[in-house]
C-alpha cells in the first residue's frame, strides 16, 4: 500500500499541473514537484498553511469557498485569478476538490496551473508578428522622409550663397539644421545596414561597457550595482549590436531617474544576468537561456504607454523619438531572443532573454 502511494506521488512529480493536497485546517499534506517549483518552495512547504505559501487577490472569497469545500463538500474552480504567491502576483487557473477520509474529515486536493507564462507566450507570438509589420512601415516611411532631404538641404545652400544678407541667411541655416535633424532620425528609423557579426564572447564585458558609460554619463547622480552570475556561457552574438540594446535600456533607465529625482534619495540602476533552463521564446523552447536584466528605482512607465513601449515612435519623453526600445527589441529578437517589461513606479525591469546555442564548426572566437 505504501510502496503503491509512493508510486503515485512520483507520478504526480512528473505532472505540469501543480497538486497540493491539504488537511481540514488547510495546512499542506503533500505537494508535487510542479507545485514546489510553482510556489518557490522545498519540502519545507509541508505543515503550512495554504495562505502563507498562497492567497487569491479575492482572498475573502477564496476562505468561504474553501470553508464551503470542507463543510459541504462543494468543489470548486476559477479560471485567471490573480493570486500572491511569494509575494509576486501570478495568475492562475485553480481547482479544488474535497476528499472524504475514514476517519470521517474532509481534506482538500488543489489543482493549480499558472497561465500568466501561457499568456506571456500567446502575447510574444502575437507581438513577434506585428512588429515585422511595423518595421517595414517605419522603413519605408524612414525612405520617402530620406529622399528629398539631401535635395532640400543643397538647395538652402545654394541660396545661402546667393543672398549675401545675414539675417535671411539664418532662415537658411534653421533648414540645413532642420534637414539634418530629420535625416539623423530617418536614419535611426531605417535601423542598421550592417548584418550582425556574431562571435563568442563573455556576455558581461559588455555588461560593464554599458556600466562605465552610464556611471560616466550620470556624473554620480545616480548609482550602478552589478550582480553578475560568473558561471554564464559564453554567448555568439555581436558584441556592439548588444552593447547598443543594454545602451538604450540603461539609457533610459538613466533619463528616468534623472529627470525624475527623489529628494533625499540616489537612484539606483541594477545591472543582473542569470541563466534558465527550458524557456520559450515565441514559439521555440531552448535548453538553457540567459536573461540580462537592467533595472532601476525611478518612476516607473507611464501607465498610457506601457503597453506600446517596443513599437516605434511611442515615447514619454518631450525630446524622445521613440526608437530606443524598438531598436533593441529588433535587435534581439534577431538574434532570436526577446525584451520583456514589468514595470511599476520604484521598479522597472527590462530583462534581455538570448539563447544559447552549443559552439558550433567554423565558429569565430571571441578576442
Ligand atoms: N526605465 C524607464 N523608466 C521610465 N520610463 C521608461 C523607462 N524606459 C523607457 N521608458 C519610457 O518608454 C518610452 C520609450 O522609450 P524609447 O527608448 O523607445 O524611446 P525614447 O527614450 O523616448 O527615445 P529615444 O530612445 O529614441 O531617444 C520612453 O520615452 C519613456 O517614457
Ligand atoms: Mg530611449
Amino acid at each position: 500500500m505504501a510502496r503503491q502511494a509512493l508510486d503515485r506521488w512520483q507520478l504526480l512529480d512528473n505532472l505540469s499541473t501543480a497538486v497540493i493536497y491539504l488537511d481540514a485546517a488547510c495546512c499542506v499534506v503533500e505537494l508535487n514537484a510542479a507545485a514546489s517549483a510553482l510556489l518557490g518552495v522545498g519540502s519545507k512547504a509541508r505543515g503550512q498553511h495554504l495562505e502563507d505559501l498562497f492567497l487569491d487577490k479575492d482572498d475573502v472569497g477564496m476562505r468561504a469557498a474553501l470553508q464551503r469545500a470542507l463543510q459541504q463538500g462543494h468543489p470548486f474552480n476559477k479560471r485567471e485569478a490573480h493570486v500572491w504567491i511569494g509575494g509576486q502576483e501570478r495568475v492562475v487557473d485553480y481547482a479544488v476538490t474535497p476528499l472524504p477520509t475514514p476517519s470521517g474529515d474532509t481534506h482538500l486536493l488543489m489543482e493549480l496551473q499558472a497561465m500568466d507564462r501561457l499568456m506571456r507566450i500567446a502575447r510574444e507570438e502575437a507581438w513577434l508578428t506585428t512588429h515585422l509589420a511595423t518595421r517595414q512601415l517605419i522603413r519605408g516611411m524612414a525612405h520617402e522622409i530620406k529622399n528629398p532631404l539631401g535635395g532640400i538641404r543643397g538647395a538652402a545652400q545654394l541660396l545661402a550663397r546667393a543672398l549675401h544678407d545675414r539675417e535671411l541667411e539664418e532662415y537658411t541655416q534653421v533648414i540645413i539644421e532642420e534637414a539634418d535633424r530629420l535625416r539623423h532620425l530617418a536614419d535611426r528609423m531605417l535601423g542598421s545596414h550592417r548584418p550582425p557579426q556574431p562571435r563568442r564572447i563573455n556576455v558581461h564585458e559588455c555588461m560593464e561597457r554599458v556600466r562605465a558609460l552610464i556611471i560616466a554619463e550620470a556624473a554620480g547622480a545616480v548609482s550602478v550595482e552589478r550582480d553578475y552570475d560568473p558561471s554564464l556561457p559564453d554567448l555568439f552574438i555581436d558584441p556592439d549590436q548588444i552593447i547598443q540594446v543594454l545602451l538604450n535600456i540603461a539609457g533610459n533607465a538613466l533619463q528616468a531617474l534623472v529627470e525624475n529625482p527623489q529628494p533625499g534619495k540616489t537612484g539606483q540602476i541594477m545591472l543582473r544576468s542569470r541563466s534558465q533552463r527550458q524557456f520559450t521564446i515565441g514559439t521555440q523552447r531552448h535548453r538553457l537561456v540567459v536573461r540580462l536584466d537592467i533595472e532601476d528605482d525611478g518612476p516607473g512607465i507611464p501607465e498610457a504607454i506601457r503597453a506600446a513601449i517596443f513599437y516605434p515612435m511611442v515615447s514619454g519623453r518631450a525630446a524622445g523619438t521613440g526608437l530606443g526600445l524598438s531598436i533593441a527589441q529588433d535587435i534581439v529578437s534577431q538574434a532570436g531572443g526577446l525584451i520583456e517589461c514589468d514595470s511599476q513606479p520604484g521598479q522597472t525591469r527590462f530583462s534581455i532573454y538570448l539563447p544559447w546555442e552549443e559552439p558550433h564548426d567554423g565558429e569565430s572566437m571571441g578576442r
